[in-house]
């Protein structure tokens, strides 16, 4: 394994966090600039969700992103997270195969894009998949609950152990992925008291999402918490901002701005040394500069005269693909 940047967080630091009841706090990023915003924040875990397919991407779910996609986006984060953890969240069909594919695609997170970890959702047969990993080498997050890879074997995007039973074996899976090798695990839409006996029970971190307070941390998507997300939210999401009004509204201005010539103003324009203006006003003023153009390279008399087309009495016509 190697040895994180200077400055980065150890991984090792989030079960102490979790032993001295600090919370900690993950967020998903997918560019540089969330990256840094997460950073200046004092994030602690990026995770660069598969979540990417339908905030970045426009699909209606998390299945269609593909293993090179999310190595582009990783890449992007990696590069302006300093301090934070960054996750890859490894996509539907980068695991699901074998255990072989599975510590591939996980070491393109690792060794391309430069993650510090991965996640992969389930327990059952993606528990061999998190021995694999981890024993290559690569850290590992578990995610437990509503795994949205598998909505549709779900039902839907619906809570999940709301009875008694799958309480229970909610309860199981995360401690096989704790045994299998995780070091830390995600909840995703699970009662309360469920993701309390969940963190109570595992010595690693528990990150929840509609999980309740008793997590060891908490995760919410980007696009979600800054309201950027348009549309219908799941009840677990806190908008701490409504920035889908503000870009609104600042591209409305700026349309309406230049159809009004009101933008650029004099402050966004460049400007030239008095004396070169007029020099230059006095050269394309000169006859020899409007004659045809045909005529100018014939007969080029200064550079500056050759490399000035002929002032134009028309519009180009527009180039078009279409016959
Ligand atoms: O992909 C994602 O963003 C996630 C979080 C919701 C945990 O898995």
């Amino acid at each position: 394994m190697s040895t994180p940047p200077r400055g980065k967080l150890a991984l090792p630091k989030l079960a102490e966090m979790k032993q001295r009841g600090e919370k900690i706090v993950m967020v998903t990023a997918y560019d540089a600039p969330g990256a840094r915003f997460a950073e200046d924040a004092g994030i602690d875990v990026i995770l660069v969700g598969d979540t990417a397919a339908m905030v970045v991407l426009g699909y209606d779910g998390t299945v269609p992103v593909t293993m090179n996609e999310m190595v582009f986006l990783t890449r992007t984060v990696v590069r302006a997270a300093r301090r934070p953890i960054v996750i890859g969240d490894m996509p539907f069909g980068s695991y699901q195969v074998s255990d072989e594919a599975a510590v591939e695609n996980a070491i393109r997170f690792f060794k391309e894009a430069g993650a510090d970890a991965v996640k992969l959702e389930g327990a059952g047969p993606s528990l061999s998949r998190v021995r694999a990993i981890v024993g290559a080498g690569i850290p590992v997050m578990g995610h437990v609950g509503l795994t949205p890879q598998s909505a549709t074997m779900l039902g839907g995007f619906k809570t999940q152990g709301k009875t008694a039973e799958a309480a229970r074996r909610l309860v199981e899976d995360a401690v096989a992925l704790e045994e299998a090798g995780c070091f830390s695990v995600v909840l995703e839409a699970v009662p309360a008291p469920v993701a309390a006996e969940v963190t109570r029970r595992l010595s690693v971190p528990t990150i929840g999402i509609g999980a309740g307070r008793d997590c060891d941390g908490q995760v919410l998507v980007y696009h979600d918490l800054l309201g950027l997300t348009e549309g219908h939210l799941p009840r677990f999401v806190k908008r701490y901002a409504n920035l889908s009004r503000e870009i609104r509204d600042a591209l409305e201005s700026y349309a309406e701005e230049v159809r009004s010539e009101t933008f650029p103003e004099d402050q966004h324009a460049y400007e030239m040394p008095a004396e070169e203006l007029e020099a230059f006003e006095r050269t394309v003023a000169s006859p020899s500069t409007s004659r045809p153009r045909a005529q100018a390279t014939q007969r080029s008399s200064t550079p500056m005269d050759a490399a000035l087309p002929a002032p134009r009495s028309e519009p180009p016509a527009r180039k078009t693909s279409s016959p």
